[in-house]
């Protein structure tokens, strides 16, 4: 089967409105002829007004985290609800920057699965493995261990809304990317774990995105491999003359 490729821009803390307001109408603009899939990740600070320009474009509303739970005395924390109410659609979760420096680990990022796919949100699963962890041989195993964790008790229903996002945290904001064969080698191991946890069809179906320092000179290359399915990028999609190129490849 042919998957359809997903390139999605996660801006992280960057960005005031009017900045992401500016970002978004060129997005709006550049990629309405755009034949994948595609979604900005503003801060929650940008939601609103990027989900009024984003809105009945070809381009979905996600946002970068959310709270673990439905609501109540959490500062500082953004709810599932509030995201709805901003018309969200789809949430970047269990990303290696909440794993590692906020130090969420993997039962609270299956907890957020829960509520953001009960309350009717799409989900980017984020997996990858650190530079040491990949050095020591592991890298399978800390994606396959994200997996299964992050999707433990996810019902094949569930899972059709849930995109995973192969990021290697050594990749992230560095400029090395994994090469296109050392990328695909992880999806596809990924991809056996999807079968084995759920069967053949929900891991054919399956959509994995690659992260890390993709690039226009990279993106084309990535997207070849047979289970690569489309990119999660970060520091190429804060401008549109970086992320335009990436979105429109093929
Ligand atoms: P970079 O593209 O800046 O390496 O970031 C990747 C990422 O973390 C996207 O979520």
């Amino acid at each position: 089967m042919t998957r359809p490729y997903y390139i999605a821009g996660n801006w992280k803390m960057h960005k005031t409105r009017s900045e992401a307001a500016e970002l978004a109408k060129t997005l709006t603009a550049r990629l309405k002829d755009g034949k994948h899939k595609y979604l900005v990740a503003p801060s929650f600070t940008s939601l609103e007004t990027v989900g009024a320009i984003v809105k009945g474009s070809n381009i979905l509303l996600g946002a970068q985290n959310m709270a673990a739970e439905e609501q109540g005395a959490h500062t500082g924390e953004v709810s599932v609800l509030q995201l709805k109410d901003l018309g969200v659609q789809v949430v970047i979760l269990g990303h290696s920057e909440r794993r590692h420096t906020y130090k969420e680990d993997d039962e609270l990022i299956n907890k957020k699965v829960h509520l953001a796919l009960n309350h009717g949100l799409d989900v980017i699963l984020c997996i990858g493995e650190l530079l040491s962890e990949r050095e020591a041989g592991q890298a399978e195993k800390v994606c396959e261990t994200q997996t299964r964790k992050g999707l433990e008790g996810v019902s094949a229903s569930g899972l059709e809304r849930v995109t995973l996002a192969y990021e290697p945290v050594w990749a992230i904001g560095t400029g090395k990317t994994a090469t296109p064969e050392d990328a695909d080698t992880i999806h596809a191991y990924v991809r056996g774990v999807i079968a084995r946890l759920y069967d053949a069809s929900a891991a054919e179906k399956m959509i994995i995105q690659y992260g890390g320092s993709v690039k226009a000179e990279n993106a084309a290359q990535l997207m070849a491999k047979e289970n690569i399915d489309g990119a999660l990028v970060g520091g190429a999609s804060l401008k549109a003359d970086t992320f335009v190129p990436i979105a429109m490849f093929g």
